[in-house]
């Protein structure tokens, strides 16, 4: 191991886990001048970080063992995991155990399940533990991301002055927040990451309208991102939408996207929110088309049978069906119902695990820094507080918003059903926007069935509960 850059006991504070994420988190903490530890399970990586950290360097202690690691650090310390969701953490925060005093704090700052950040903030016991959502990929770590931080929160004031500092700023304001205790962080960033997949697959399912339904070229696609990302739509994912479709591949020099495979990733964090969405009784209809699009997008060859069997669908939409003007509007009513959805569930927990998340709050800390920054964030966050406890959909600002776009997302969902372009989450966006304008609805049929073959009662509309049919045979 090279010599350690600083002596013993020096640093504010450590952080273990120089991945991608870990290692830029890392610099930025130096960067705001936070002298700083960290170990990495191979040491080759952590001599290799201090080496490349430049001017950083003289800020950082790299460390070759846990105990020097742990030793490196002023007490009462504060130890930030970045490494894999899952067991590692559990690992990791059974050897720091070994080491630490009762005072010292963990932070668990990787994307965990936010049920596991609840069991291990018991587990822990009185050893002061939070877990905080990291938003914003390797750049947001680097130079400022959003952070929602859940724990105690006498254990978040230790740290808030570091997480503050490091965190992306909106206007001065630091996008670094305090959402609750135990998992309430780490359940905020899960719903961060359940719009984020929502608001991509609506950008993806108007990318798949402007190619196949309107035979538009990348560099046109790429241009037409570019001048939404000037108004209402204003956003990191729009902006980088239209960089994607721009880039050109540079061994083919074809569109970059024509050489990617059409098959999506994912880690899990989507399908969390979804999985919790149900426990919850909440509904996110969006977020759930884009999970499920994610999971049919793996399925290649079955996709390409269907095609086989079935034939190609005609996908070319009319000349002058659509202009892309009603494709913004489409796209922008959906965005609105989408965000609507998560920041529904988002009540639902706060009332279920008794948090009192601070919805305003929540879309202040996602205006700059996150993956799912944008301008609408900004009246979204007043809308949230005029308007507590009501619906997105239904405060003022984003009612008319959806007054002036929903006919557009209806005929963008009827021409792409008409012409076999499949667009899941902006026609979801659609249902639900209908479902809750409609007062009277149609499980009154659900009820009568319930009751006919299980007898499980209804209530009627001129009173009374528990009531039952005189069905025949
Ligand atoms: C963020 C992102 C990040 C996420 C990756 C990959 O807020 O910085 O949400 O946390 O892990 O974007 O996520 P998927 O692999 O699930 O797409």
């Amino acid at each position: 191991m090279r010599e350690r850059t600083k002596s013993m006991s020096t640093a504010e504070i450590g952080l273990i886990g120089l991945g991608t994420m870990g290692a830029a988190l890392a610099l930025n903490i130096a960067d705001n001048g936070f002298d700083i530890a960290v170990w990495n399970r191979t040491t080759e990586k952590t001599t290799a970080f201090v080496d490349k950290a430049g001017d950083l360097a003289s800020r950082i202690t790299g460390t070759d063992t846990l105990e020097d690691f742990v030793k490196s650090i002023k007490a009462p310390r504060a130890i930030i995991l970045m490494v894999p969701a899952g067991k590692i953490v559990d690992d990791q925060i059974a050897a720091l155990r070994q080491l630490l005093d009762a005072d010292d704090m963990i932070i668990d700052a990787g994307n965990a399940n936010f049920h596991d950040t609840n069991r291990r903030a018991r587990d822990v016991g009185d050893l002061p533990f939070l877990g905080i959502g990291v938003s914003g990929g390797e750049e947001g770590a680097r130079f400022g991301p959003s952070i929602m931080g859940g724990g105690k929160r006498e254990y978040w004031d230790r740290v808030a002055h570091i997480l503050e500092a490091i965190s992306a700023k909106h206007k001065g304001q630091p996008c670094a927040t305090w959402m609750g205790e135990e998992g309430a962080g780490h359940f905020v960033k899960a719903v961060h990451n359940g719009i984020e997949y929502a608001d991509m697959q609506m950008i993806a399912e108007t990318y798949g309208i402007m190619r196949d339904g309107m035979g538009m070229h990348h560099d046109a696609i790429g241009t037409t991102f570019a001048d939404w990302d000037k108004g209402v739509l204003r956003s990191y994912l729009i902006e980088i939408s239209g960089k994607v479709a721009a880039t050109k591949d540079p061994e083919s020099g074809k569109p970059m996207l024509d050489v990617i495979v059409d098959a999506a990733g994912q880690k899990g964090t989507g399908r969390w929110t979804v999985i919790e969405a149900q426990h919850l009784a909440a509904a996110i209809p969006a977020i759930d088309a884009a999970v499920v699009a994610r999971n049919l997008s793996a399925q290649r060859q079955t996709r390409a049978a269907g095609q086989e069997m079935f034939g190609a669908a005609p996908h070319h939409l009319p000349h002058d069906s659509l202009s892309l003007d009603t494709l913004e509007k489409a796209l922008i009513a959906g965005k609105i119902l989408c965000y609507a959805q998560g920041f529904e569930m988002i009540t639902k927990a706060s009332d279920h695990y008794g948090w009192t998340l601070p919805l305003p709050a929540i879309a202040e800390v996602w205006r700059e820094g996150c993956i799912i920054r944008s301008d609408m964030l900004d009246d979204m966050a007043s809308a949230l507080r005029d308007e507590t406890g009501r619906s997105l959909m239904l405060a003022p600002k984003f009612a008319k918003m959806l007054k002036e776009t929903h006919g557009a997302l209806r005929h963008v969902v009827a021409q792409a059903a008409m012409h076999g372009l499949a667009v899941p989450a902006l026609s979801s966006g659609l249902a639900y926007f209908d479902t809750m304008r409609t007062a009277r609805g149609t499980a009154n049929m659900i009820q009568g069935q319930r009751d006919f073959f299980g007898a499980h009662g209804f209530e009627r509309v001129d009173g009374g509960t528990d009531q039952h049919g005189p069905w025949g045979d």
